[in-house]
């Protein structure tokens, strides 16, 4: 057989989100399932108006099985927080949803994911879309824009305006990681400030 070039074969028909998620347990799309713990498929539900998009699973999120759940999460959760949206409101996902990281002795330092990662994951996000049938998508950092739009875009360039796409509007932000690299630097209240203002910009959709 040949070597499969993305994730297709192994999403279902169903746009039910359990059996999106059970069903990424098995994908074999790209190599990165194999050193991960598990697969990050997503948190919330095909309720939610608001999709906010990640990178890939870190460290925490990988033994954990959930998106977000580690430092980068609790940042976002403080900017979600000032910006008025309920994190239980939202659907949190990512562009690929395996951790990619190189071990350094006992250690696992995040990896970034290649745009052919991005590209065999990008049939779960669609199923995931059309699930949720999201009013805003937040995509956080370039990889994640690259993945909702299809198309390479800078964060500076795109980040302040509501992109109108075909079924959603569309609000992309730094990731909230590169916000805390800066933590106790110069420019972490920037950055964080505006982060916290694109997400207000989704809020009202949210
Ligand atoms: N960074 C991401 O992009 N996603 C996560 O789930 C956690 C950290």
């Amino acid at each position: 057989m040949a070597e499969p070039t993305d994730a297709t074969p192994w999403v279902p028909e169903s746009r039910d989100l359990a059996d999106l998620a059970s069903a990424a347990h098995d994908c074999r799309g790209c190599e990165l399932w194999e050193p991960a713990t598990q697969v990050v498929f997503s948190a919330g539900d095909a309720g939610a108006h608001i999709v906010l998009v990640g990178e890939q699973p870190g460290d925490r999120e990988d033994e954990q099985g959930e998106p977000f759940v580690g430092p980068a999460g609790r940042l976002l959760d403080e900017a979600l927080d000032a910006a008025g949206i309920p994190r239980e409101s939202a659907y949190l996902t990512n562009a690929v949803k395996h951790f990619r990281f190189e071990p350094r002795g006992k250690r696992r330092i995040h990896a970034k994911p290649e745009l052919r990662h991005v590209k065999a994951c990008h049939p779960w996000l669609d199923a995931e879309l059309e699930a949720v049938e999201p009013r805003v998508v937040v995509a956080m950092g370039a990889t994640a824009a690259r993945a909702v739009l299809g198309r390479t875009v800078r964060i500076g360039e795109s980040r302040g305006h509501l992109l109108e796409e075909p079924d959603h509007v569309v609000v992309v932000t730094t990731h909230p990681s590169a916000v805390l690299r800066l933590r106790g630097r110069d420019g972490y209240d920037e950055a964080y400030a505006a982060l916290v203002a694109d997400l207000r910009l989704a809020a009202p959709f949210a």
